[in-house]
């Protein structure tokens, strides 16, 4: 969607992968959907440097409202957990220098059976402008999926005319056999193309398996103010060893996504949040370019993923899908990494291999963990000078 906005992935917090719909404050007084739940974590985001990574769009999924309209037909936010109010969010928000972004469903009920926008779209968008919404997720459920190709880009619409700018997130695509992504990309500023992320490698993977064997249908609507959407990073939760993790985040830059973490802030181990900051990862997704890289090869559970970037620079990702325990020793050459023949200077993004050069008479070497990733950047090196040359070994 070219509204000016979401030119590079957009990136955040969102409450639904870690916190469901937990509306009992009482039992879980710091996990409930509530204005606390979502200051705190703006503020952490903002006092442990999330937000000066890029993290800036802090957002309430699922399960914020009551369960009937007001009198006019308003939508009302819970009274007890959210007792000030949606403004008093967004103000809470824009003072600490974030943007807000609120869920809604396209139907008549969102996922968890409250009130959707069908029928009133042109009073709920009136509701989120006045509330200075930044950002609209637009679920699937409770609507006959034939009225999405439709109402989608109407509801679109009527956000456009509101006079606020404002991101708009759909779930269109996620609930169709054949989406049509040439409208998806047209009205929408990133789509959902597929399953809810579960925090579990087997659905980390199977997401990934999805995102490759799909590759050559999405990846070319990709592009600034235009995203697919892999799902929320599971980083940091349960269900993820440290290699495992370091596999999503490395995957969902290849693939320009949008960065939103779901996690407790506030208990995130120091190894998990360490990824989420990384900044050299970061800048691969957000790369101005905004062209989604692609799995380039795959063979006995081991794969390569590879990135274009705006600065000639590629990022590849050596993925061990293997679950026999020990480390496997990954070879590629230039094609199958599909790289130009030049000589680069290498970084691992994660340090975890010493910077080399590779040029092009050399085959790349390296060892990747299993459930692991090994990510690098190829920096073309434009200097000839050869005694530099040295090549990669496991
Ligand atoms: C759907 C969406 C999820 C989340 C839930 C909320 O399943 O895909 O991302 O928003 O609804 O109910």
């Amino acid at each position: 969607l070219q509204n000016g906005l979401a030119l590079t992935p957009p990136m955040g917090w969102l409450t639904w992968q870690r916190f469901r719909c937990i509306t009992n404050c009482q039992k879980y007084p710091s996990e409930c959907i509530s204005e606390d739940l979502i200051k705190r974590t703006a503020d952490i985001m903002l006092s442990e440097g999330y937000l000066d990574a890029g993290y800036n769009y802090v957002g309430i999924d699922d399960c914020w409202l009551e369960k009937t309209r007001d009198k006019r037909n308003r939508l009302v936010p819970d009274r007890e957990r959210f007792p000030n109010g949606m403004k008093a969010i967004g103000d809470y928000l824009h003072n600490k220098g974030f943007k807000f972004a609120l869920y809604q469903d396209y139907g008549n009920k969102t996922c968890m059976g409250y009130p959707g926008v069908l029928g009133y779209e042109a009073i709920d968008v009136q509701t989120f402008a006045e509330w200075d919404v930044d950002y609209i997720k637009l679920d699937g459920c409770y609507v006959d999926i034939s009225k999405m190709d439709t109402g989608y880009p109407y509801f679109g619409k009527l956000m456009n005319e509101s006079g606020r700018p404002m991101v708009y997130s759909c779930s269109w695509p996620a609930y169709q056999k054949k989406p049509d992504y040439d409208s998806i990309a047209e009205h929408c500023n990133l789509w959902r193309n597929w399953d809810d992320i579960q925090d579990s490698w087997s659905s980390l993977s199977s997401i990934m398996t999805w995102f490759a064997e799909n590759q050559d249908t999405i990846a070319q609507y990709a592009g600034p103010g235009r995203w697919n959407d892999p799902d929320m990073l599971i980083i940091g939760n349960f269900g993820l060893s440290l290699d495992q993790a370091k596999v999503q985040m490395a995957i969902w830059s290849i693939l320009a996504a949008p960065l939103f973490m779901s996690v407790d802030l506030a208990t995130i181990r120091p190894e998990f949040k360490e990824i989420l900051l990384n900044r050299d990862i970061i800048a691969i997704d957000q790369d101005s370019l905004g062209k989604q890289g692609l799995r380039v090869w795959n063979k006995s559970m081991t794969e390569i993923w590879s990135r274009e970037l705006s600065d000639g620079s590629y990022a590849v990702a050596f993925v061990n899908r293997r679950d026999d325990g020990t480390p496997t020793v990954m070879k590629a050459s230039f094609e199958v990494m599909n790289l130009p023949e030049q000589t680069y200077k290498v970084q691992d993004l994660y340090k975890e291999d010493e910077d080399r050069f590779f040029g092009p008479d050399g085959e790349f070497y390296t060892r990747v963990n299993p459930s692991g990733v090994k990510y690098f950047k190829f920096v073309p090196k434009i200097s000839n000078d050869v005694e530099e040359k040295t090549y990669f070994t496991s």
